[in-house]
């Protein structure tokens, strides 16, 4: 199928690694919806895709609000009947988190209710459009802190990195990726789990590394992957990671 014939969503496309994925997207001529929870943002980031040449469209998607992802889901089927691409990218590092023992309790559970619960009630509503796609991807938006092995390795550069509702949110993401793409083996939907690299967007105070362009890079590249590219894998710009 031609790139330039898909319709992909994008959460959290209003600002960071969410945009340029939509700007990705938008300029291997994809239509971009951008899926944000403030109409001002999303419309604003959806003025900033058409202004680049990116058809656009804006609707409201809040994680923590099901009746907006429903809503969302009977608009893209009235207006387009299907979705090729979906990038669960939205998410959050809430105030609180930490290791075990000092981790806020209600922080955990307001991550776990986005970064997790979130993209699987937005899964389940775009289920039935990807279905109709004639090559499907779902690109979950993760990261290396939601690695066991990487947690588990005390000589990994992200053992000091304990924030127990952040890790614990991704690595659910990625049970999710694994599952989903068992599930829809015998389809032509590939599903993979990314870590963008440590970008410098809100989410860390934009103390990352890269830019949050850079970031985008590898869950555009899956995104648009063809019927014969990999599913049920984690990766980053380099290859796979564990589990
Ligand atoms: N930056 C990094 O170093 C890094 C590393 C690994 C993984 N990641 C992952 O990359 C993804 C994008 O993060 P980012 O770095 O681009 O951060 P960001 O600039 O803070 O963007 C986060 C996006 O998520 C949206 N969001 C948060 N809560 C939401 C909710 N309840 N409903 C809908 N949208 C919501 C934000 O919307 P608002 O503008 O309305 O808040 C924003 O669009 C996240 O899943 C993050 O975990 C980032």
């Amino acid at each position: 199928m031609d790139t330039k014939n898909k319709i992909a969503l994008v959460t959290g496309a209003n600002k960071g690694i969410g945009f340029e994925i939509a700007q990705k997207l938008g300029a291997a001529g994809c239509t971009v919806i951008v899926g944000a929870r403030s109409e001002k943002l999303g419309e604003e980031a959806c003025a900033k895709l058409k202004a680049s040449g990116v058809e656009a469209i804006y609707l409201n998607l809040d994680l923590l609000k099901p009746e907006t992802i429903e809503k969302a889901a009977t608009a893209v089927e009235e207006k387009y009947g299907r979705l090729d691409i979906l990038v669960n990218n939205a998410g959050i590092v809430e105030r609180g988190d930490g290791s075990p023992i000092n981790t806020s309790v209600d922080a955990v559970e307001t991550t776990l209710r986005t970064n997790f619960i979130g993209p699987l009630r937005v899964t389940q509503a775009m289920a039935p459009l990807l279905k109709k796609s004639a090559e499907g991807s779902v690109v979950n938006v993760s990261s290396a802190l939601g690695s066991c092995e990487f947690n588990g390795d005390r000589n990994s550069p992200y053992a000091d990195a304990k924030f127990l509702g952040y890790s614990a949110s991704k690595a659910a993401l990625n049970m999710m990726t694994v599952q989903l793409a068992y599930e829809l083996r015998d389809t032509n939907i590939k599903v993979n789990s990314v870590c963008p690299g440590y970008c410098a967007t809100d989410i860390n105070d934009n103390k990352g590394l890269l830019s949050a362009e850079e970031g985008a890079r590898e869950p555009a590249r899956l995104a648009l992957l063809d019927k014969t590219g990999p599913t049920g894998e984690y990766r980053n710009t380099e290859g796979t990671i564990p589990w």
